[in-house]
Order: structure tokens, then C-alpha cells, then sequence
């Protein structure tokens, strides 16, 4: 047993067992961390990573802008694999598990995983790629994935992957906005125990990019087209160069990666992320969340496309050395207990998932769950949104038969890696509740008028300095957008554009995104980029994409369209537009219904009020109407919305 029930509260504690065995057990980690958060981020930071020179300065900053360990020169790739090699280089570092049945797993050690990196690292530099160029990556989770972006890391090029499951036109946009002139992408790969032409996706979406060469993984035996003097083969490029390479001495704050993400606008935000900063949050989140230690087996779920996957499925782990699962597949493919299958195999020790496949599990059964020997799990960890209690009570008691505490850990694309959750061995485990700021972490809960917000009322999560070393430095060639969107809500802290309350003595419950974007299956999607994609179609005059509570999803998105005169309602329109969103962001954007309407709720000035109408999808009170342009179209519009949602 790893936790204990409080004898008067729902909520629990960790075991004697478990705090024996946690790397920190100790309450006082928070209060003394928080003395001194530099002195405890770079005691870390030199105890735990390796350094090729060391730092002038901890951590200065010039608000908004702040740096972390200033002059010191460091290499992720290396900090990941060459300084386990020594000691370690016959560990496994990656179990990939391929979706087809018939096929094997691959174990491939730090040795394996240095050697294929360092070469890769070659086959870039043959390709002309230099310190500082940006490199596309658009990849299926085969193990290819790691190689690249460590092998980029390796030469001090800037990765900016790409979820494999994006269109063509989202590719597009971000390899045109990142500049990237390389693309490292695969044939294609298996999903559901289909066969999914990724070559096709990446090829639409070069036209107007800078790209000029591609590097394609043989996933599948089909030659996908490739096309003379632009395309070629990874394997091929891999037989040709030395496996010897050495690392970039990299000023920790120059750049690690960028990673796209949805904003308020149409325009997806580059977020910009160092290397040492970054590292070293990725690191001990990673060790001391799920409290790993060297004969652990950690698997994260989550698709290296997202920022979950860049830490927690790379960069975390193999900064500590460990051994982690990753896996191609759909998580019910050929049946539903996949994931529990690939637990009992492997006999994974922390699970890190999202409530969204939790919720979907719960649906689908403990059936699924119950031939399966689950017993070596110790950390169940959620990520993505708020869990709501019937699922962190499933996770709880099916998956981890009452035995393992539940990390819910909060965080952003922006923040690199975990920012607020309880530790396994100190606890309290809250249900629905993230918990307390990570040691050497600043947050605060802020009421309007920016003041800390009294007794349990919502208010706006932020983070105050010294900002987490983690956090973005920036958003790629924009910082006008860094500082309005992050950083110019309130005075001298970073704000997350989510709600939050403390409960249970400064335990933290995050209550959701307050601006306009929305969170389909564990993803942020932005209402505006769907609103833009639903306008491009001719016949439509304007429109309004609300997020509509789903049991599953959390929110799926509902278009209301206004139609120009002249055009009819019909259902090849509303397809067309529902296809629309699907080639231009991918299927997850899909709208679950269009609505046909002739007017919606507006301002004096020609708004539409979005708040008003999410009300009414939601069956919240509507709010005031009598300041609306036309008041009476909200009586309409809840007629329409209950005849078509309920
Ligand atoms: C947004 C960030 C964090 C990596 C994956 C998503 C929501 C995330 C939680 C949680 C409540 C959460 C927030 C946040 N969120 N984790 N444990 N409890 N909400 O990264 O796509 O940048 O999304 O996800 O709303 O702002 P992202």
C-alpha cells in the first residue's frame, strides 16, 4: 500500500512504505524552497546535471524578460545520454511498443539510443543544418522521434515538432512561421489497425514553406512517393555517416526547442523554451513526481506533438537515466485493454494519462481491467484538464486498486514541465485538487483587483518571481505577443489564463481556462483558429464556436453560423464546413454539430457576446441581456440550442 485514508476526510496520505522509499518526504521541502527559490533551483541544477562550464549568474531578470544560469554551457543531448553510457549504456532507455499485435517490441539501451542519435546528428549536419536553424519534425511515436529531437539538440538546432495527427495546413503554418528548412517525417504509421499515409499530409504541406529537404522513416513497406533530390530515406542517410559526434556547448539560455500552440487569436504561438532552465525542471519534476528510482519503468501516454511528451516521454526521463514505455498506437486497439496489456508487460511502475482516456476507460468497463496484473504500479498521474471526481475515483480505485496516490499535475505548453501537485511521498492526495506549487515555485490565486483572493473564491492563477526555470522565454519572433498575452494582466507576474481556488490550506483546485480557447479531449484548441476555418467558406457570414460539456471529451465544439443572404441551410453545407475545420487544424478540432442561425447575441458595437451563448449550451444562468444589441435573440437561441443539443 502506498496511501492511507484520513480517518475523517476524503482525502489521503501517503503510507509509511511510501514515505520511507520517496525521494522527498519531508513537508519542509515547500517552506525552505521558498526562502531562497534561485538557491534552490541552481543547488539542483549543479548537483543534478552536467555542465561543460559553470554559471556566472543564478538568475537575473529584466521583467518580462528573465534568464537562469547565465555563461554556464550545457547540452540536453548529452545531460540525456552520453553521461548514462558510462555506467548504464546496456539499461534500457526506450520499450517501444508497435500497434500491430504481430509485432515485436524494441528495446533500445542509452548505448543504442546514443549511437543512433549521434549519427542522426551527422545525417543533419550533411543536410546543412547549423547552431540556431529550426528543424520540422512530424512524426509518428516510434522511437525515431526521440533520435531526432535529441540528435537536434545535439548540434544546438531548434526542434519544433509538429502532433502527427495535425493537417497539412496546420504543418504548413507552423514550418512556414518557424522557418524550418528540414522536415523529418515518416511514410506513415499504424492507428486503430489502419494504415495512415503520413507522406501524403507532409508532401501538401511544403508548397510556400523554406523546406528543401526531407527525411522520411520507413514506417510502412508502401513507397509513399518520394520525390527525387528533396526526399530521402532515413535509413539510407543513417548508413552513410560516422557514429561519432559531439555535443554543442550550448549557453544555457539559448533555445532547446519551440512548440506551437493554440492561442486566443487564429494564429498559433511558438512557444520558445531554453535548454538548461528547462532541463532542470523537466528533470526533477520527473524524479520526484512520480518518484522514480533506477529500476522504475515509467510510461506517459501522451503523443510527443505535445509538450506532455516532450518532457515526460523525453527529455525528463532520459535526463534521469530511466527506463520509459512509449507506445505507436490508439489506446483500445485490437481491444480495449491495451494500455493495461502494455502495464502487465512491462510492468510499468508510474502511469501518467489524461482524464479524457480516463473517462473513456470508465465508460468501456473494469472488465477490461480485470485480467490484467496491474500490480506494479506505485504513481497514477493525470494531466491535461481538471479531473472531475467520478473519474479521479475510477483512476483511483480500478486502476490502482486503492494502493497509489493520484499526482494531478497542473501545467502549460508555457511552463515546460509541472508546476503544482502533491508530492507522492508528502501528500495530502485531494481528489479533483492539483495541490501545492512545486518546491522553489511561486504561484498565487489573484482577485481582480490583483490582490491574493480571499477564503476558497476563484480567481486567476499566476506565477510570481522568480519565474519557474521552466517557463517560456518567449514567443517565437513576437514578443509584443509574449508580453500581452503572458505577462500584462496584472504587474510583475506571469499569468496562465486559468481559474483557480485554494482549498484545504493552500492546496490549489484549478477550475478551467478563462479565455478563449477550450480543452477537446485533452487538447487546447482555439475557438478563434476553428472560427477562421468555418469564415473561409464561402457562405458563411460570421460565426461563434462555443465548447459544449461532453462525458468524454470535456468540451467538444458547436459552430453557430450565420449564413450571407442568398445561401440555404443544408447538410452538405454544414459538412462542408465541418471539413473545413478538419483540413485546416486536424480531426480533433471536428465540430460535434453546426448550427444553422439567423442572428446571435452581439454588443452595441457588433461583438458577439460568446460568454452568453457558452451560458446557455451549458445551462448556466445567461447573465445580463438587456445590454445586448438585440435581447431578443437569446430567447431564440435557447429554443434552437434545445432542440438541437439536448
Ligand atoms: C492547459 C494547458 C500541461 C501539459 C498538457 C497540456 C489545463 C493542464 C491540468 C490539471 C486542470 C489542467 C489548463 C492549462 N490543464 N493540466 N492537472 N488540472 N487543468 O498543455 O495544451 O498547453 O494546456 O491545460 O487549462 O492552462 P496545454
Amino acid at each position: 500500500m502506498w496511501v492511507e485514508k484520513d480517518s475523517k476526510k476524503n482525502i489521503y496520505w501517503p503510507s509509511s512504505e511510501m514515505k520511507k522509499k520517496a525521494h522527498v518526504s519531508d513537508e519542509k521541502i515547500y517552506d525552505e524552497s521558498l526562502k531562497d527559490p534561485v538557491k534552490f533551483w541552481s543547488n539542483h541544477a549543479k548537483k543534478s546535471l552536467n555542465w561543460f562550464k559553470s554559471w556566472e549568474k543564478d538568475y537575473e531578470e529584466d521583467f518580462p524578460d528573465f534568464k537562469w544560469f547565465s555563461g554556464g554551457k550545457i547540452n540536453a543531448s548529452f545531460n540525456c545520454l552520453d553521461r548514462h553510457v558510462e555506467n548504464n549504456g546496456n539499461k534500457p532507455a526506450i520499450i517501444w511498443e508497435p500497434e500491430p499485435v504481430e509485432e515485436k517490441e524494441q528495446i533500445l539501451t542509452y548505448n543504442d539510443l546514443l549511437q543512433e542519435t549521434k549519427k542522426f546528428a551527422n545525417v543533419l549536419k550533411k543536410l546543412g543544418v547549423k547552431k540556431g536553424d529550426t528543424v520540422g519534425i512530424y512524426l509518428p511515436m516510434t522511437p525515431h522521434v526521440q533520435i531526432a529531437m535529441l540528435a537536434c539538440a545535439r548540434i544546438g538546432a531548434i526542434h519544433s515538432v509538429v502532433f502527427s495527427a495535425f493537417s497539412s495546413e496546420a504543418l504548413k503554418t507552423r514550418l512556414i512561421d518557424a522557418e524550418s528548412k528540414i522536415l523529418i517525417t515518416a511514410n506513415g504509421y499504424w492507428r486503430r489497425g489502419k494504415k495512415i499515409n503520413l507522406k501524403k499530409s507532409a508532401d501538401a504541406a511544403l508548397p510556400d514553406t523554406k523546406v528543401q529537404k526531407v527525411v522520411v522513416v520507413k514506417r510502412l513497406e508502401e513507397d509513399l512517393g518520394m520525390k527525387s533530390g528533396r526526399d530521402f530515406y532515413w535509413d539510407e542517410l543513417m548508413e552513410k555517416v560516422s557514429d561519432d559526434c559531439s555535443c554543442e556547448e550550448m549557453e544555457s539560455n539559448e533555445k532547446l526547442f519551440l512548440l506551437y500552440t493554440s492561442g486566443t487569436t487564429g494564429k498559433p504561438k511558438g512557444v520558445v523554451h531554453d535548454t538548461g532552465g528547462y532541463l532542470i525542471q523537466s528533470f526533477l519534476t520527473t524524479k520526484w513526481n512520480f518518484d522514480l528510482h533506477s529500476d522504475d519503468v515509467f510510461w506517459c501516454t501522451a503523443d510527443i506533438g505535445w509538450i506532455t511528451g516532450h518532457t515526460y516521454s523525453c527529455y525528463g526521463p532520459l535526463s534521469n537515466g530511466l527506463t520509459m514505455v512509449i507506445y505507436e498506437g490508439s489506446p483500445d486497439f485490437p481491444e480495449p485493454d491495451r494500455f493495461w496489456k502494455i502495464i502487465e508487460k512491462f510492468k510499468v511502475s508510474a502511469f501518467y494519462t489524461a482524464p479524457t482516456a480516463i473517462r473513456m476507460f470508465a465508460r468501456l468497463g473494469k472488465q477490461f481491467l480485470e485480467k490484467h496484473d496491474l500490480s506494479s504500479l506505485k504513481i497514477l498521474g493525470t494531466v491535461g484538464e481538471p479531473i472531475d471526481l467520478d473519474s479521479w475515483n475510477w483512476f483511483f480505485e480500478v486502476v490502482g486498486k486503492k494502493r497509489c496516490p493520484i499526482i494531478d499535475t497542473w501545467w502549460q505548453t508555457e511552463t515546460g514541465a509541472n508546476v503544482i501537485n502533491a508530492l507522492p511521498g508528502i501528500g495530502p492526495f485531494i481528489p479533483t485538487v492539483a495541490g501545492r506549487p512545486f518546491p522553489g515555485i511561486v504561484a498565487d490565486i489573484f482577485d481582480d483587483s490583483g490582490k491574493t483572493v480571499k477564503n476558497e473564491k476563484t480567481g486567476d492563477l499566476v506565477l510570481k518571481s522568480p519565474f519557474p526555470p521552466g517557463l517560456l522565454r518567449g514567443v517565437y519572433k513576437n514578443p509584443e505577443k509574449f508580453k500581452d498575452t503572458y505577462w500584462s494582466d496584472y504587474p510583475d507576474v506571469y499569468y496562465s489564463s486559468d481559474g483557480a481556488k485554494f482549498v484545504f490550506n493552500k492546496n490549489i483546485r484549478v477550475t478551467g481556462r478563462i479565455d478563449d480557447v477550450m480543452k477537446v479531449a485533452g487538447h487546447l484548441l482555439s475557438t478563434a483558429e476553428m472560427e477562421n476555418a468555418i469564415n473561409s467558406c464561402a457562405g458563411v457570414s460570421e460565426c461563434a464556436v462555443i465548447p459544449k460539456p461532453d462525458k468524454i471529451k470535456g468540451f467538444v465544439p458547436v459552430a453557430f453560423v450565420i449564413l450571407k443572404k442568398n445561401f440555404k441551410k443544408s447538410e452538405e453545407f454544414a459538412d462542408t464546413i465541418v471539413q473545413s475545420v478538419r483540413k485546416t487544424i486536424g480531426p480533433i478540432a471536428k465540430p460535434y454539430k453546426i448550427i444553422f442561425v439567423d442572428e446571435l447575441p452581439k454588443t452595441r458595437s457588433g461583438k458577439i457576446v460568446r460568454r452568453m451563448i457558452r451560458n446557455i449550451v451549458s445551462g448556466e444562468p445567461i447573465g445580463d441581456s438587456s445590454t445586448l444589441e438585440n435581447p431578443n435573440s437569446v430567447n431564440f437561441l435557447k429554443k434552437v440550442i434545445e432542440r438541437e443539443l439536448k
